[in-house]
């Protein structure tokens, strides 16, 4: 792929374009930028520009003349799926500043439910004292699916907390400090049976849709699912089953297959479930620049940034 080398026009199409325009603006003077909400971008501004910044794809039926997508969120499948982004337009997306919110996302639920924080609440709100027992996350078992950037923050505080945490990824791979041990995808049913605690950090390709499937979740014998990725990895339909079957004792979702979560799902009422309207990772101004920025001084440079979607593997 070669790099584009002097972007100059940028489309930002974000509700947040006001402040992206200010901050790229402070960071980079020389670009002219246009911006709007990603539902008001037209065609007319996609053949002005030469970049696009934002996370969601412009309701129109070509880029124009755009070479290069940066995508201010971490996952990129709304540029897969129905149609796939041109190969010839450059994809690069940057998660660096997703992880550590996402990680303090998850351990916030896990430490909820090992101190049985929301029966609880409940207690004090009834004036009951209820002493029990109370369970510590270390040395429990923490297997974390999708060890890049995302996994990796999970991990660490996982890990730091006494978490035996082991990784799941489609390569094998990931960083051996924050993994104790890293086993391919085709072991995941292997690995979640004694799991404790079950957190799908990876993005959703055409590799990962089901890939939780409800085969998967019945080798579960009482782990906890956390998903902050997208909901369509999971069977969402099994959840509720996998609950009833002791599968899981919990699950901690902050996205659905569909959003917002229809009415009528039953995780709303699932005394297990706890849920989140997808704000686990959100993007920042800073973020969104710094990650922008980052990847526009190596293309001037005439070198790949890091964070460039590799369009096989669509992430
Ligand atoms: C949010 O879901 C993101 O992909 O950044």
């Amino acid at each position: 792929m070669s790099p584009l080398l002097t972007p100059r026009r940028v489309v930002i199409g974000a509700n947040a374009h006001a402040d992206l325009a200010t901050a790229l603006r402070a960071a980079r003077p020389d670009l002219e930028l246009r911006g709007s909400k990603f539902t008001d971008v037209t065609l007319d501004d996609l053949i002005w520009g030469d970049t696009y910044l934002g996370f969601k794809r412009p309701l129109v039926p070509t880029m124009g003349n755009i070479r290069w997508v940066h995508s201010t969120g971490a996952g990129v499948d709304a540029w897969f799926s129905p149609h796939p982004l041109p190969r010839d337009i450059v994809l690069t997306r940057s998660s660096e500043s997703f992880g550590p919110m996402i990680a303090e996302w998850a351990l916030a639920r896990a430490l909820a439910i090992s101190q049985q924080l929301l029966d609880l609440a409940l207690c004090q709100q009834e004036r009951r004292w209820e002493p029990r027992d109370i369970a510590m996350l270390r040395g429990t078992k923490a297997v974390v699916v999708g060890t890049g950037d995302v996994g990796a923050h999970v991990g660490r505080l996982f890990a730091a907390l006494g978490c035996h945490v082991l990784g799941v990824s489609r390569s094998g791979t990931g960083d051996p400090a924050v993994f104790a041990s890293v086993v391919p995808v085709s072991e995941l049913s292997r690995v979640v049976v004694d799991a404790h605690w079950l957190l799908l950090m990876l993005p959703l390709t055409s590799a990962t849709r089901g890939l939780i499937s409800r085969n998967v979740l019945a080798e579960c014998r009482g782990a906890v699912l956390f998903n902050a990725g997208r909901g369509a990895v999971v069977d969402e339909a099994a959840i509720p089953d996998a609950l009833a079957m002791g599968w899981l004792s919990g699950a901690a979702l902050d996205v659905f297959e569909t959003e917002p979560l229809p009415d009528a799902s039953p995780l709303w009422t699932n005394p297990r479930v706890i849920v989140s309207p997808h704000i686990s990772g959100l993007t920042t101004i800073d973020g969104a620049v710094a990650g922008f920025v980052e990847c526009l001084t190596a293309f001037e440079r005439g070198e790949s940034p890091r964070w460039i979607v590799d369009r096989d593997q669509q992430y």
